[in-house]
């Protein structure tokens, strides 16, 4: 792409005789605030010093020096040197790049086909899938796709919750109280229940807590019996937590969980021991950190820990994927957990572990307080889901009951709500659950983006636009900001996948929103003009890269709604 930053540079660089580097100029080159200062900004301040003189002269001096074919003007402003883009060269310029790349448009060759794997998700067997997990979720495919974008490969891991002592005790409680017809009616609910009265009922009989830890140790050595329970837990809660993936559209590349890694951890202790960073402490064995708490690798009684699964799961993944980096996308408060991790994969020596990345988020609340799956207060998200994909076809009825595949627009539009109100905001806000707020059409919501997109998509329906070498140079002051958005894609992915930041994303495909929605407010595009081919050439566009930004966050963009 002509980047016309880029170009900025390059006049000033030579301008400026070897006195600065062009990254260095790139670097200070900024977006003035106002429109009628220009399209970008050059400040001399720091010139000034190198070269003895004051900004004013010099910003004078490059005003007098440089000129571009991609500048109408370049004028000094105080310290400031402003430079304006030549609107219709620049336009028809960026026009015909998008239609060109079409939405391989903002891709970057960053990762050359390098493996990224990306733990997300990760609810845990027989209990509910929190708001947590779908955070998750959500956060996670879209920095896979993202990553995708910026040429990696994405590997989607689904790290689910399958072992540990809870899974001994459910297996008491079942064998004591529980029925086949209902576990495979509502498996999660029905388990969460049988859960629940263990607890209650070891409160008062003490006994089966023991009886917990013996089945989970016969599960642990592979008991006929405790294994067929546990497989068929696992897979009846996959089964539901499939519904959910199924709604959102996700799939992963592995659902490994940690009783994948139940083989592997021997090996990982005895690298553990060879590197004499396991010691013991108070029966259990665990390797000492400088400065945080020491990572627990095994139990008094031998047994192993989430952290041991997760070294283990690290080593495979980078064994099995040969990842360059490895993102986990859990939420804060394992912050202190994966430092740990972290840490004890670089004493071991692996130099892959700078790799290794935890990638945060924060709360989802209810009324200002956290969203909580204990006891009574379960909210079940496929109900979530399935009540914001009601609302959404309800709307469809009243505003459009004619429309073909209905059911289908109003699960993209229900879902879509719901993600886009988990990424517009950086990850570590928490989020104020709303469906009210979610499914609005005016303001910062996914159905207003996926709206601005079938709106544009019915343009070119109605004005019968075919692609064409022909003219598009546009004259109309109002598709200025539309264009220079457009400009401003391929940079803001980038910036998404450096900080890991899906709402730089979602950011700017409200900000194209908004620029697209004035300017179709101030022209008759459907009007036989000469500019009409030019117009609609730039409505194309607009709809390719709104599909792909949406596309980015995992929502999708219907033609109609
Ligand atoms: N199952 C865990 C939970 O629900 C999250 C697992 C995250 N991934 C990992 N590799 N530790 O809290």
């Amino acid at each position: 792409m002509k980047n016309f930053k880029d170009s900025f540079a390059d006049v000033l660089f030579e301008a400026l005789d070897g006195h600065l580097d062009k990254q260095k100029i790139s670097l200070m080159i900024e977006k003035p605030k106002f429109e009628h200062m220009g399209d970008l900004a050059f400040p001399c301040y720091e010139l000034a010093k190198i070269l003895r003189k004051s900004p004013q002269g010099i910003a004078a001096d490059l005003a007098g020096k440089i000129g571009s074919p991609f500048f109408e003007k370049i004028e000094a402003a105080g310290g400031y040197l402003n430079a304006f883009l030549e609107k219709a060269t620049v336009s028809a310029s960026v026009i015909q790049q998008v239609l060109t790349e079409k939405e391989t448009y903002g891709d970057a060759n960053l990762g050359n086909g390098q493996a990224i794997t990306i733990d997300l998700s990760s609810p845990n067997i027989a209990k509910p899938f929190s708001m947590g997990h779908l955070r998750s979720t959500v956060i996670g495919n879209a920095l896979a796709l993202i990553s995708e974008k910026c040429g990696y490969r994405a590997v989607r891991i689904n790290h689910l919750g399958d072992w540990g002592t809870q899974f001994g005790k459910l297996i008491v409680a079942y064998k004591l109280w529980g029925n086949e017809e209902k576990v495979k009616q509502q498996p999660i609910k029905e388990l969460l229940k049988l859960y629940v009265q263990f607890h209650e009922e070891a409160e008062a009989n003490p006994e089966l807590e023991d009886m917990g830890r013996q089945w989970f140790k016969k599960l642990e050595d592979g008991d006929g019996e405790a294994l067929s329970l546990w497989k068929w837990f696992r897979e009846e809660s996959l089964k539901e937590f499939s519904k959910i993936y199924d709604l959102l559209g996700i799939r992963f590349d592995s659902t490994n969980g940690e009783a994948f890694y139940n083989d592997k951890m021997d090996r990982v202790v005895e690298l553990l021991k060879e590197k004499k960073l396991l010691i013991k402490s108070d029966g259990a064995q665990v390797v000492q950190l400088e400065d945080l708490p020491p990572c627990l690798i095994k139990k008094k009684d031998g047994t192993t820990l989430y952290a041991t699964r997760d070294l283990a799961a690290a080593i495979y993944r980078h064994e099995t994927y040969g990842s360059v980096q490895s993102l986990y996308v859990v939420g804060n408060e394992q912050s202190l957990h994966f430092k740990q991790l972290f840490s004890v994969l670089e004493k071991m020596g692996f130099t892959w572990a700078g790799g290794l990345v935890h990638i945060p988020f924060g709360m989802m609340l209810k009324d200002g307080k956290k969203m909580s799956t204990r006891k009574g207060k379960v909210v079940l998200l496929e109900e979530v889901l399935h009540e914001a994909i009601s609302l959404a076809l309800e709307d469809i009825l009243k505003k459009n009951p004619n429309l073909p595949a209905k059911e289908e627009v109003a699960r993209q539009v229900g879902t879509g709500a719901v993600i886009f109100h988990d990424l517009k905001n950086f990850r570590m806000n928490d989020i104020e659950f709303s469906l009210e707020d979610m499914l609005r059409f005016e303001g910062e919501t996914g159905p207003y983006v996926q709206y601005t997109h079938a709106r544009a998509s019915s343009l070119l329906r109605k004005g019968k636009f075919a692609e064409s070498s022909g003219d598009i140079q546009i004259g109309d002051p109002e598709a200025w900001p539309v264009v220079t958005t457009l400009m401003a894609f391929p940079e803001a992915v980038k910036r998404a996948f450096a900080e890991y930041d899906p709402s730089q994303i979602a950011k700017y495909v409200i900000e194209l929103s908004r620029a697209f929605n004035k300017y179709y407010a101030s022209v008759r595009f459907l009007e036989e003009s000469s500019q009409k081919q030019a117009r609609l050439s730039l409505v194309y566009s607009v709809t390719i890269v709104l599909k792909e930004g949406l596309r980015l966050l995992g929502i999708q963009a219907p033609e109609e709604m």
